[in-house]
């Protein structure tokens, strides 16, 4: 089954608690299953990195709410695709606060998806050199 594919990341609003992220976790975890979406929630270094899977509307109807969500900002999607099939068979989350155990498949994913989230600002703060230096002034 084709899936498709998100993932962005963001900066945890300010103040933000170990409850915070349990309320997020267990939205996360009451909700996605019946969507048919699985993906990883990774929360660390004070930031987001979520990556979803799952039917194209699922996705997009999730993503609207979690862009409304007041518990992060600066949110900025690094990756759209479509998949013939999902890579995950759950949904995981991985917090400073709560490390679950994780497969060695999701671990090899999870750094996957740091190091494509990573990339995508590295590209950011090159436009934003190169916007400073074509434009001085
Ligand atoms: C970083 C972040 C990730 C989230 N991920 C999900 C998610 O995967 N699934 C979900 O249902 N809600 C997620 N939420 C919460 C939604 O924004 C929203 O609060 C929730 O879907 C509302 O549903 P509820 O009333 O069942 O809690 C996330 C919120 C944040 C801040």
């Amino acid at each position: 089954m084709t899936v498709y594919r998100l993932a962005y990341l963001s900066r945890p609003t300010p103040g933000i608690t170990a409850e915070d992220i349990r309320a997020i976790a267990a939205s996360a975890g009451r909700n996605n299953p019946g969507l048919a979406v699985t993906g990883m929630l990774i929360h660390e270094f004070n930031r987001f990195i979520q990556l979803l899977e799952g039917p194209l509307d699922a996705i997009e109807a999730l993503m609207k709410a979690i862009i409304a969500d007041r518990r992060h900002t600066d949110i900025r999607i690094f990756l759209r695709q479509s998949a013939p099939e999902g890579t995950l068979s759950r949904w995981v989350m991985w917090s400073d606060f709560d490390r679950i155990p994780m497969s060695r498949r999701e671990m090899e994913l999870r750094e996957e998806i740091v190091r494509a989230a990573l990339e995508s600002l590295a590209e950011l703060d090159a436009e934003r050199w190169h916007g400073l230096s074509s434009n001085p002034g």
